[in-house]
Order: C-alpha cells, then sequence, then structure tokens
C-alpha cells in the first residue's frame, strides 16, 4: 500500500490520476506481472476517494490490458514485457544547436521589417478570409492561378520575362523547388553548380546521391568549357548577382550559355533571388528573357524583396518540363496555403508590393552606401567585390593574414562576418585572398558604423 502516496490535483478527474499513476508504475516496472493491487474497499480507504472512482480506473486499465481480474480474487498486473527495457532517448532538441548571438552581425540572409506594411497587409488577410471557398480544398497543386497571373504580369514588367501562368509553378522555397525538379528531369542527369555558391543547392544533389560537379566562378561567370569538360547537362546558376561573389555575368557570357545549352540540348536553372535590389545602371534583365530555345529553368523567390517568412517561391517551367511536371501533378499538393497566396496576389494587384519594393530599394541603397563609406574610413587595405546588387556586400582584404584568422578575431570582438570559404564545395577554397560578406539588411545605419568599428578593433594588428 505504500505504493499509493498519490497526489491528487484540481486539473483531471481523479479517476484518471489514479489510472495514470497505476499505469506509469506498470511501464516502469514498479508493478510487477501478476502483483496483486489491492482490493477497491481498501483503497478507497487509504486515499479516501469513492469505489466508484476505483472502479473507473481499474476497467480503463483493464480496457488498455495493463490489468487482468480473477473472479473473487481481485485485479493483477498483466505481463507486458516490451515496457521494461526503455530505450535510451536521444537528444534532438533544437537548444543544443543555438548558435550564439552577435551584437554586430553582418547577416546577408535577413531583411530589415522596419517598412513592413502591417496595415496593408492585415487589410489583404481580413479580405483573404472573407473568402471563405479558400478553405474549400488543397487548391491546385501549382498554386493560384490569379496569384501565377500576378506573378506573370510582374515577370514581364520587371525581368522581361514574358511566361503565361501556365507555365509558373508556385512552391516554398529552393528545397521544395529543387526537390521537384530533380523529379522532373532524368535521374542520370549531370549538375553543375557555381563553386562558389548556394551552398544548399550541392547539398540537396548530394542528398539525392545525384550526379554533380562544382564549377569554378571566374571574372564573368563560369566557363562554357567548364560545363563541356564535365558533360554537364543541367547548370544551376545566379546570372544577375551571383551568390555569394556578386559578379553580374555579361550579355555576351548569357548568349552563350543559351548557344550551348540550345546546341547541347540541356538545361540552365537561373536563380533570380535577389535581383529587385540594383542600385547602380538599368536593372538587368533576367536570362530566362533572352531564351528563344526555351532551354532556361527561371527560380524566383519573395523572400529577399518581401519576407523569407512568407515562403513563397516559383518555378517558370520550359514547355517540355511543364508537360512532364501535369503527368505527376496528381502527386503534388502546394505546400503554400491558399489564404497566404491570395494575400500576396492582392498584395501583388493592388501596387502595394512595387510601392513596399520601391522603398527598401532605396533603404537598403543608403545602407549599402553607408556601410562602404564606414569601410573606407578605416583604411583597411580592401577591394570591393560585388556591391552593384543584393543585401550584401563582397569584399577582399589585402594582407597575409588567413580568413579564418579575421573571421574568428571579429566574433571574438562580437562581431560577426562571413569568410567566402564556407561557400566553397566542400569548403575548398582555391585561393589564399581573405574575402569577406557583409549583409546590411537587418542591421540600422548605427548599426552599420558600430560594427564597422568592432572590426577595426578587432583587426587592429592586422594591417
Ligand atoms: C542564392 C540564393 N538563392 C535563393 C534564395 C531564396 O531562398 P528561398 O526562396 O528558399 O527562401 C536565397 C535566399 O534568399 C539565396 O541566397
Amino acid at each position: 500500500m505504500d505504493l499509493f502516496t498519490l497526489h491528487f490535483t484540481k486539473n483531471e478527474p481523479l479517476y484518471q490520476q489514479l489510472y495514470h499513476y497505476i499505469k506509469i508504475n506498470i511501464e516502469d516496472g514498479t508493478l510487477k506481472p501478476h502483483e496483486k493491487l489491492p482490493s477497491k474497499r481498501k483503497l478507497s480507504d487509504y486515499l479516501n476517494l469513492s469505489q466508484n472512482t476505483i472502479q473507473s480506473a481499474y476497467n480503463q486499465l483493464l480496457d488498455e490490458g495493463y490489468l487482468y481480474s480473477k473472479e473473487r480474487s481481485g485485479y493483477y498486473v498483466e505481463k507486458i514485457d516490451w515496457f521494461m527495457t526503455p530505450i535510451e532517448k536521444k537528444d534532438i532538441s533544437i537548444e543544443t544547436k543555438k548558435t550564439k548571438n552577435y551584437s554586430y552581425d553582418f547577416d546577408f540572409n535577413s531583411i530589415d521589417t522596419s517598412e513592413f506594411p502591417k496595415k496593408e497587409f492585415a487589410k489583404a488577410y481580413k479580405d483573404a478570409i472573407d473568402e471563405v471557398s479558400l478553405f474549400e480544398t488543397t487548391g491546385s497543386p501549382q498554386g493560384l492561378y490569379s496569384l501565377r497571373e500576378s506573378i506573370s504580369r510582374y515577370l514581364l514588367s520587371s525581368r522581361g520575362v514574358d511566361t503565361s501562368p501556365e507555365n509558373i509553378v508556385i512552391s516554398s522555397g529552393t528545397e521544395y523547388l529543387y526537390d521537384l525538379l530533380i523529379r522532373l528531369l532524368p535521374k542520370k542527369t549531370v549538375y553543375g553548380i557555381e563553386n562558389p555558391g548556394y551552398a544548399k543547392i550541392g547539398l540537396l544533389f548530394r542528398e539525392n546521391k545525384l550526379s554533380h560537379v562544382p564549377v569554378p566562378i571566374q571574372d564573368n561567370g563560369i566557363e562554357i568549357e567548364d560545363l563541356n569538360e564535365n558533360e554537364i547537362d543541367c547548370i544551376s546558376i545566379s546570372p544577375s548577382h551571383q551568390f555569394p561573389t556578386g559578379i553580374l555575368y555579361p550579355i555576351s557570357k548569357r548568349y552563350e550559355l543559351l548557344k550551348w545549352a540550345t546546341q547541347k540540348n540541356s538545361w540552365i536553372i537561373e536563380d533570380d533571388y535577389d535581383s529587385e535590389f540594383r542600385y547602380s545602371g538599368k536593372p538587368i534583365p533576367a536570362l530566362k528573357g533572352l531564351d528563344k530555345s526555351d532551354r532556361v529553368i527561371y527560380l524566383g523567390s519573395f523572400s529577399k524583396s518581401f519576407s523569407p517568412a512568407l515562403r513563397i517561391s516559383y518555378l517558370v517551367l520550359p514547355d517540355s518540363l511543364m508537360l512532364r511536371y501535369l503527368d505527376l501533378a496528381h502527386f503534388f499538393v502546394c505546400p503554400v496555403p491558399s489564404l497566404t497566396q491570395r494575400v500576396f496576389q492582392q498584395f501583388m494587384d493592388n501596387g502595394n508590393f512595387t510601392k513596399h519594393l520601391n522603398k527598401m530599394r532605396s533603404l537598403y541603397g543608403r545602407k549599402r552606401e553607408h556601410l562602404i563609406s564606414e569601410l573606407l574610413k578605416t583604411k583597411f587595405p580592401l577591394s570591393f567585390l560585388g556591391t552593384e546588387a543584393g543585401l550584401h556586400l563582397h569584399i577582399r582584404l589585402h594582407t597575409e593574414i588567413k580568413e579564418r584568422i579575421l573571421v574568428e578575431k571579429a566574433l571574438n570582438n562580437d562581431c560577426k562576418v562571413y569568410g567566402i570559404t564556407d561557400y566553397y564545395y566542400n569548403n575548398m577554397n582555391p585561393h589564399k585572398t581573405a574575402e569577406l560578406l557583409l549583409g546590411y539588411g537587418n542591421l540600422s545605419e548605427v548599426q552599420i558604423t558600430e560594427g564597422v568599428q568592432k572590426l577595426k578593433e578587432a583587426w587592429k594588428d592586422c594591417f
């Protein structure tokens, strides 16, 4: 009877608390198989509960097979072997992976939310919620037709891409878009990825056990020779603002690539991730806009231009791949909720998206200039490499000191900057130069000034 030292709470019916208590004691082996439980009368006196309460708890344990009863004898613990050898718990908590926060983080993936159009977005949500039909089904696997129409209008006016809503597939980010593409292209496809490049893409190919080859980035992007030598069937590039170097593929290289793809019947995946933010000269039209042979798969995202949290991105598929997609479409469900899609469609259609983009372009443009001028004031021996677009600067520091040491010194002074080596395939950087990426999207001008000051202190003995 010692066992039943139970403290009842007010939150749960008494019989359930008793049921849980006995169940746990059976599972952890405290109550042994075939052990007799106290009679209802004894337990009711001891715990000061009604016999009905005890009966209800025993009944539930009987129903679930934790107890068995013997006529005129009482209730006994069932023998349930597998409870006796609990599996060792693995630590899968995200807590353990938490990274350190730095007061000054030149992160190039985050955006400025100070100008987030809360009022307009809330209104678009309210209007969409009123449209209850959005909640009836999962919607088209390709995404809402009306959003695809808005995207096709936007692509024509801002990226020079003439496509129809029928060729657009909406999804939830790079992982989903590439997952989809991998299913559409033959399994034996040899993929090429830019080196340095967006690390996620190489990882996706590796995880899916697909042939892939890193292709070096030269001053004007990748070389066609490298594509031919490695018998690449599909090359993934970011020609309008190469990630991470910031290089712009010149028009001659764009035509060379299109010629290569047309002659070889190969594919080009064009990742146009942050093309909206170009600060000097005219916006560069997308490669897809020049593609007369339908060999370019265009990949667009609203992660930089609006919010990475919205998870809206899309593919523009060439007709032949679109037909393959339609064959498989019954397998797919668009991962972006129809409600979110409708909200963003309204946001695009009523001009709020363009207004927001224009505001953000000048805000990021000011931050970019401020960061450049603060870095110049330090007199660091540096050159700017990719500065004309996007939300980060790419700089080279002319020093013997290793990139890794410069990053570490900055981290030790509470300031995070990013070495370009991390974006080389397998972290194999063939160059000895120290090159860093400094994002400015999420830092205020004051934080930029203070962050650069931190770098100056951190690197005072380096130059
Ligand atoms: C090179 C590159 N491609 C694509 C994306 C878009 O990513 P996603 O649509 O998965 O948020 C990003 C991040 O903004 C990026 O840096």
